[in-house]
């Protein structure tokens, strides 16, 4: 081999080995964010972030483990990793401390950008292992097959969405709220547990509310947390598929959170919910916006959907594009169709009768 040759080949070999160590780190950052997920789990489960959130001064891990009430050494295993993960900060007294912001992002389920309740819906076994498990069989299920734990866990999730969505996305639709601050009638598409039932009643008073869905048990939690809230008078349930329900003309606004992906048949549940509305009553789809080509899947809102896809594909549907649900609007005769995204993770889509 000559020189130059010899030396062509010596780079190549750089190259190559450049490009893997460029390889690995995607793949090693991948499994860094499992320990940082974890972490934050570990440290909502354990009273340790919420410890940390009622100190600003800051507490050593002695003082972190005596007020969560947890192992001394455990506490500090745990401290580094949550600081490792940028959750937490250390002062140079070695006393621990939220990020800034964390105490709402992570804990705060009234906050409109909570995203704690992600860490309670990713690790159930509703999600990963049970597609991993029946990945071969392409076995599916329904709500009624998840446990207990997942549709609370969901419900946690879902709660932000209701945070932005009421009053502050409504109120994006043309004379919306002055209906419903002066008095009206609402169907609650897909009611789940029941947290968006009780924020409505709560934040419009004067309306009377019907909350549909599919699942005997988040009916019954949605029962429990509706009377609870003192709200029973105005709000009533009914346990039905959204594909058979059907009121003509009743409602002056139909609305659905993160559910509307799931219909069994979207064109039948678009023609009873026009049916169901008033004339000049509205339509609300509030969902999640998966991106409409492979271009944005790289994203990390668009990473954290494909997640939630596992499970959709068990209950048989996916999430869909933005465009989809307005087509769909479109495509029903509604009038005044107006999308748009609340953030990368939760859009609005609406059309009136
Ligand atoms: C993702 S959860 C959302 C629940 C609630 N909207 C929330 O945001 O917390 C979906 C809910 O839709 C209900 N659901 C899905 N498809 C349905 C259908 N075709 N008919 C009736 N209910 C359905 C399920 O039972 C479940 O409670």
């Amino acid at each position: 081999m000559t020189t130059e040759a010899k030396t062509t080949a010596v780079q190549a070999q750089q190259t190559v080995q450049q490009e893997v160590q460029q390889q690995a780190g995607k793949v090693l950052t991948q499994f860094a964010g499992f320990v940082g997920f974890k972490t934050i789990k570990i440290g909502i489960d354990n009273g340790l972030l919420s410890a940390l959130a009622s100190q600003a001064e800051g507490l050593t891990t002695e003082d972190l483990a005596v007020q969560a009430g947890t192992d001394e050494f455990y506490t500090g295993v745990w401290a580094r990793a949550a600081y490792a993960a940028d959750v937490i900060e250390i002062d140079s007294q070695n006393r621990y401390t939220l990020a800034p912001h964390m105490d709402k992002l992570l804990l705060d389920e009234e906050f409109g950008g909570y995203v704690g309740g992600i860490t309670g819906v990713f690790d159930e076994p509703e999600i990963f292992d049970n597609f991993s498990k029946n990945l071969k069989s392409g076995k599916r299920i329904w709500w009624d097959d998840a446990s207990p734990e997942f549709i609370q866990a969901v419900s946690g999730t879902g709660k932000p969405f209701y945070t932005r969505l009421i009053p502050g996305g409504l109120d994006q639709v043309p004379g919306l709220t002055e209906k419903l601050n002066s008095g009206a009638r609402v169907l609650e598409l897909a009611s789940g547990a029941g947290k968006g039932l009780v924020k409505f009643a709560e934040t419009f008073p004067n309306t009377e509310l019907i909350g549909v869905d599919g699942d005997e048990h988040s009916i019954d939690i949605a029962w429990e947390r509706v009377k609870e809230a003192g709200v029973s008078d105005r709000v009533s349930l009914v346990q039905s598929s959204l594909e058979d329900f059907v009121e003509e003309d009743a409602y002056d606004l139909v609305f659905i959170n993160i559910s509307m992906h799931e219909c069994r048949d979207i064109d039948r549940v678009t023609r009873n919910i026009k049916r169901s509305l008033k004339p000049g009553g509205v339509f609300v789809i509030s969902d999640f916006p998966f991106p409409a080509t492979h271009d944005g899947l790289r994203t990390v809102p668009a990473r954290i959907l494909t997640g939630i896809q596992y499970f959709e594909a068990q209950i048989d549907d996916q999430l869909m594009p933005t465009a989809v649900f307005a087509d769909l609007l479109d495509r029903h005769g509604f009038n005044d169709v107006a999308a748009t995204d609340i953030t990368p993770v939760h859009n609005l889509i609406y059309g009136r009768k």
